[in-house]
Order: C-alpha cells, then structure tokens, then sequence
C-alpha cells in the first residue's frame, strides 16, 4: 500500500483550537497541508494559526463551529469547495472530544447525551456527509482519535467510555465497509496526554484528578498520529501504559474487573 503523501493534500481536522487538534495542524502544515481547522472558541483557533511558524506550502484555514451542529457541517463542506476545486478531501480527523468524570448513577442525563453528542454523533455524521469529497481523492484517509478507554473501560469515566468504545467499534466496521473504496479508516487510541482536557471536563469537579501511568505531551501524540496516517495504518494504541491497560483487559478480564471494582465502602459514602 502506497503512503498517505501529505504533501498538497487538503484536510479537515475538528478541535483544532487547543491540545492535539492543535499539534496536528501544525505538524499538517509543515508538510505541505491545507488544514481547515474548526472549533468553536475563535481565539484559541485563530491562535492555532497564528503559532504556526509558516514553513513550506502548507496553510491552516479556521472555521468557527461547533461540530454537534449541523450548520457547521454545512460550512465546512461549502469551505471545502473554496479549497479545492474539484471537491476533493484527503484526510478527516474527528479530534473534538470532551471527558467527564464521576459516577453514572450519580450523573444527569444531559452528561451522557453531551459526551456521545461531542465524541461519537457528530464525528459520525461529519464523516457520512463528507463521504462524497473523501471519494474524489485518489487515496483518503479518515483518521478517529479514540482512546485506550475505548478498549477497557474503568468506572467513573463511563459516558466517555461509552462514547471512544462507540467510535472505535463504528472504525472497526466503516473500514471493512470503505476498503473496497481504497479509503483508509485509522483508529488512534492516546492514553493520558497533557492538554486543555482535564479543564473542560463536563458535570465534574473541578478538584477531580485523573489516574493515570504517565502521560504524553500533545506534541508527542499528533507526531504519532501524522505516522500512522502517513503508514496507512488501521490502528495505534499509545504509550506504554496503554498498552499495558489494554493488554491486560484483553487477557485478563476477570481479574482486571476485580482490580477496577470501586470499594464497598466507596459506594457506601456515595449513597449518603
Ligand atoms: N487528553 C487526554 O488525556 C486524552 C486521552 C485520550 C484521548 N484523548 C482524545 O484526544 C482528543 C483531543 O483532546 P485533547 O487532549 O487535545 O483535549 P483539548 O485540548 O481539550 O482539545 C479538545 C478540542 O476539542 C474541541 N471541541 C470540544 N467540543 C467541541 C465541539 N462541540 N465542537 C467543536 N470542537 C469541540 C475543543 O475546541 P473548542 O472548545 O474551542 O470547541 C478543542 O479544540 C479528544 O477526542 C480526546 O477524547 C485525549
């Protein structure tokens, strides 16, 4: 299989105004990419495109919106024919995600329909109605930031875990369905990664920490992102730890449920 050549390729990428959306724009464009970058907040975008030292024929184009509403699927595919002309995208990434931490019994509705909305509906459906412009490209690629919380699920974390497994079983299946197409679905699952992420946690905390076995910068993910787009590949589970989460679960499942299972004595104080 032929390499995914960034080099004049043009891209859509989602959160993009912070973290790994905004290491990956960067790294795009540094090899030659148009980047339509969207998300909502316009500072932090436009300050995505104003911290690219402009290097190479790359560009990174911002696009206000927030990808939950289909308004803004309709900018990005009117945006997409000013970029190119015969239509074409090479490369989607579904990076806006949000988190929220806490127990699901204790939780409001609207927190599971936010994070599924955010994380798995609208990558879906940004995907379904940018099908046609993926087509015309020679050898596209569509590329779902997950997370290894998409192969274990831990407690607390159950609405996001919901949402990551939901994209990457969607991966799973939309890359059997595309690969007759020569269209590329690539599943990256990060672990713990340093960004704005832990600040945006809905319905949580603001004392809440999250548990992990060390994390990465942002600027370490995007850098193996960009590889397994450019390698084709269909999937990358990041960081050690990760791995280790996942290839426990995988082996060991019985014993990874006793080790997650929250105290009795835990759920006592919860229930007061
Ligand atoms: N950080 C971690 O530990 C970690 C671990 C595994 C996987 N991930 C995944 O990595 C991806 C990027 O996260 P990050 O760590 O870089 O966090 P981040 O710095 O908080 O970035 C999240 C991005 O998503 C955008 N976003 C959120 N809701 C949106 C909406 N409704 N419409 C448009 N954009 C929206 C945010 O932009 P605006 O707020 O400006 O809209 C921001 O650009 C997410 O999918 C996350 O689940 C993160």
């Amino acid at each position: 299989m032929t390499r995914w050549n960034p080099a004049g390729a043009i891209a859509v990428l989602t959160g993009a105004s912070s973290g790994i959306g905004r290491c990956i724009a960067h790294r795009l464009a540094d090899r030659g990419t148009t980047v339509l970058a969207v998300a909502r907040r316009e500072t932090q975008l436009n300050d995505t495109v104003s911290s690219w030292q402009a290097n190479g024929n790359g560009r990174i184009v911002p696009l206000v919106g927030d990808v939950t509403d289909l308004a803004t699927h309709v900018d990005i595919k009117n945006q997409l024919h000013h970029l190119s002309k015969d239509n074409r995208l090479d490369l989607l990434i579904n990076n806006a995600g949000v988190g929220a931490i806490g127990p699901f019994a204790e939780a409001t509705p609207q927190r599971l329909r936010k994070v599924m909305e955010v994380n798995f509906f609208s990558a879906a459906e940004l995907t379904r109605s940018l099908l046609p412009s993926l087509r015309q490209s020679e050898s596209a690629v569509i590329c779902n930031i997950g997370s290894v919380l998409g192969h274990c699920a831990v407690p607390d974390k159950s609405e996001y875990c919901a949402s990551k497994f939901a994209l990457h079983g969607w991966s799973d299946s939309l890359r059997c369905e595309l690969a007759c197409e020569g269209i590329q679905v690539t599943l990256v699952s990060p672990s713990t990664t340093r960004s704005e992420f832990f600040h945006s946690l809905i319905e949580t905390d603001s004392s809440t920490k999250s548990k992990s076995l060390g994390s990465w910068p942002a600027d370490r993910v995007a850098a193996a992102t960009l590889d397994a787009i450019i390698r084709r590949k269909r999937e990358v589970l990041l960081s050690t730890g990760g791995k280790l989460l996942v290839y426990a679960d995988r082996l060991f499942p019985g014993l990874m449920n006793k080790v997650l299972k929250r105290p009795r004595y835990a759920v006592k104080a919860n229930a007061n």
